[in-house]
């Protein structure tokens, strides 16, 4: 019988090996700062730490965006995986559940309801998507998918469906209007929420910025 010690260590183990050289911002040490976000969640909001640990480990092994779109991939691979460990059905349902409706699926598709423990692993993983690393965390995904960093000519949309989402082939600063500044008001605890607003602040510093140096014409008129 393993203990939950061991469970936690094998799954770190298993993810570490799976996630190994991405640089798509998907690598190991996205995980692990989910991980250790999502601890740091439960222990104020009370959520059961096995089950947020195994799915804070397990949420991007089999993700949609590296397998054609198919969103059953990443359920079925965590389940394999926790079922191989010999984890109980409670927890590994619980986990996989999870699991399948972390994932941010367009501005306008209404979320799915989640239990405590999905609350605090989807918080941690959009605490991530924000701020410095969410900055980075976009232009590395958006180089390893091939986007233009930025087109002025290119509106941000407001995707209404999952399938538009998925299809989308937008530029990366697009990508912060339609997803990543809209994730502050879109948490579930109070802790994300402290700790969003900073990481918000800046993500806006950042895109001002951008425009602006962009624009060299106007950013000197500003001068003016
Ligand atoms: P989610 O499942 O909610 O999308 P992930 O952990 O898979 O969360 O992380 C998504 C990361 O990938 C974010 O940091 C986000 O910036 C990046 N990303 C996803 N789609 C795009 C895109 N079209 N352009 C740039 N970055 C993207
Ligand atoms: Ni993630």
């Amino acid at each position: 019988m393993m203990t939950q010690t061991d469970v936690i260590g094998q799954t770190a183990d298993y993810v570490r090996e799976a996630m190994q050289g991405d640089s798509s911002g998907h690598d190991w040490w996205h995980i692990y700062r989910v991980w250790q976000n999502s601890l740091y969640l439960a222990a104020r909001e009370g959520a059961d730490v096995t089950v947020v640990q195994l799915a804070a480990l397990l949420h991007d092994v089999g993700d949609w965006k590296f397998y054609d779109g198919d969103e059953s991939v990443g359920p079925r691979l965590a389940r394999e995986w926790l079922e191989r460990l010999g984890v109980d059905e409670g927890v590994t349902g619980q986990v996989c559940a999870i699991i399948a409706d972390l994932s941010f699926k367009g501005a306008g598709v209404q979320a799915a309801r989640l239990t405590l423990e999905g609350q605090v692993v989807q918080d941690a993983d959009r605490l991530d998507a924000i701020g410095a690393i969410g900055i980075a965390r976009a232009f590395a995904y958006g180089g390893a998918k091939g986007r233009e960093m930025h087109d002025p000519a290119a509106a941000p949309v407001m995707h209404s469906s999952f399938e538009q989402y998925k299809n989308s082939r937008g530029t990366t600063i697009n990508h912060f209007h339609e997803k990543l500044v809209l994730l502050k008001d879109r948490l579930n605890t109070e802790a994300a929420r402290r700790l969003a607003a900073d990481r918000h602040a800046f993500m806006l510093e950042f895109l001002r910025r951008f425009e602006a140096e962009w624009d060299i014409g106007r950013s000197a008129a500003d001068e003016a």
